[in-house]
């Protein structure tokens, strides 16, 4: 039984969220409250898995940032209006939902925010993190745009100014904004302006996954891993997103999720570059692809350890859960092709464009892409991936 507090600070729409939900009571315990006090309370004296929160009232009563703080484990999704202008307190929360939403909508943002949980707390992956040891932290321009982020007067400005401190970063910044992935109508030439012209918290998470490669770069142990080939793969990965039929916002997040999907592979070539290689040559031996060697072998693959790491780095779910399930969308319940789906997809068809001669193509699950509604697009998908150059 899953314990859910909901707290919406309108009476009706209160009663009506709780009325749609009335077929979960066997499964969810709810709380359905409109004040921040007595969720406060309530908080303290339940056991609650998942809070549910006007952005507004759990903002302005810094509530959400007391549960971050001391029930860190509480999932905790934000609920914002369709004009929604805030910018600042994002990082307090896991994830949005867009009011007015779909029951089923919120139904699959609970139960899969809880799936990821649980397999990133689970027994095999608190295994695998003690035999890695050590993780690395966030990276440095990446954790300055996070505590800017949190004050309430943040503008474009202060955010390009932290990145531009950085000169490789917002160099390698520009270039990716302005290549295949993002479809630019013209040149953006300042940091400022793909601020504006992206968002704020995309630049934010752009930010991470250029960091990120050259983070590793200098890691001693990662002389027999490809660090260039991987980056061109995961670029391939966000070009070819980037031409899938998504909404803008979906597509940015699932851009960032196919930078980052394989950086589970990064930490286990620094940290178990021997184990790495053996499972690497055994895949290639099999003609098999990575992920399932890392399976069979070892009951956790480099997607599950690059989400436990983007978690830890506080990214949103929605992208740690893309990067989680890259090679197993099947496994989380859907309500419609999102970045999780669009990831999925693109990694194969970059497997696919780069020739991998691993047996890839076995492994398409033409039944999602069926239930997904999507089956239909895949060979155009298909030469759309392969006109692309790396
Ligand atoms: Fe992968
Ligand atoms: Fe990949």
């Amino acid at each position: 039984m899953l314990n859910l507090l909901i707290l919406q600070s309108d009476l009706q729409r209160s009663r009506i969220l709780e009325a749609s939900l009335a077929n979960k009571v066997d499964k969810w315990n709810m709380h359905f409250l409109v004040d921040a006090e007595s969720a406060w309370h309530r908080l303290q004296t339940s056991s609650i898995d998942v809070m549910i929160a006007d952005f507004a009232v759990a903002n302005e009563n810094t509530l959400v940032e007391k549960v971050r703080e001391s029930f860190p484990d509480i999932i905790r999704i934000g609920l914002v209006d369709q004009s929604w202008p805030a910018r600042s307190g994002l990082s307090n929360f896991h994830q949005f939902l867009i009011t007015p939403f779909a029951v089923k909508e919120l139904e699959v943002a609970v139960e899969r925010s809880c799936r990821l949980r649980d397999l990133l707390r689970g027994e095999a992956m608190s295994h695998t993190v003690g035999a890695i040891g050590q993780l690395p932290s966030a990276p440095t321009v990446y954790m300055k745009l996070i505590e800017r982020l949190n004050r309430p007067d943040t503008s474009v400005d202060d955010i390009a100014e932290i990145v531009e401190g950085d000169v490789a970063i917002s160099a390698k910044l520009l270039q990716l904004v302005n290549s295949a992935i993002f479809r630019t109508s013209r040149e953006i030439a300042t940091v400022g302006l793909a601020a504006s012209y992206l968002g704020i918290t995309s630049i934010k998470n752009l930010v991470l996954s250029t960091e990120v490669f050259s983070f590793f770069e200098n890691k001693p142990g990662m002389a027999r891993f490809s660090i260039n080939e991987l980056q061109t793969h995961s670029q391939l990965t966000a070009k070819i997103v980037g031409e899938l039929d998504l909404s803008k916002e979906t597509r940015e997040t699932a851009i960032v999720a196919a930078l980052l999907h394989d950086i589970g592979k990064l930490v286990l070539a620094w940290k178990m570059p021997e184990r790495l290689s053996r499972l690497m040559a055994k895949a290639n031996e099999q003609n098999c692809p990575l992920y399932q060697i890392e399976e069979d072998l070892w009951g956790i693959t480099h997607a599950e350890v690059g989400a436990y790491l983007l978690g830890l780095w506080g990214l949103p779910i929605s992208i740690t859960e893309a990067v989680a399930y890259h090679h197993s969308p099947e496994k989380v319940p859907h309500h419609r092709f999102d970045a999780l789906g669009a990831v999925y997809v693109a990694n194969l068809l970059a497997h696919e464009n780069e020739g991998t001669p691993t047996n890839f193509r076995a492994t398409w699950d033409h039944d999602f892409l069926e239930e997904m509604g999507v089956a239909k697009n895949l060979p155009i998908w298909r030469q759309c991936a392969n006109g692309i150059r790396t």
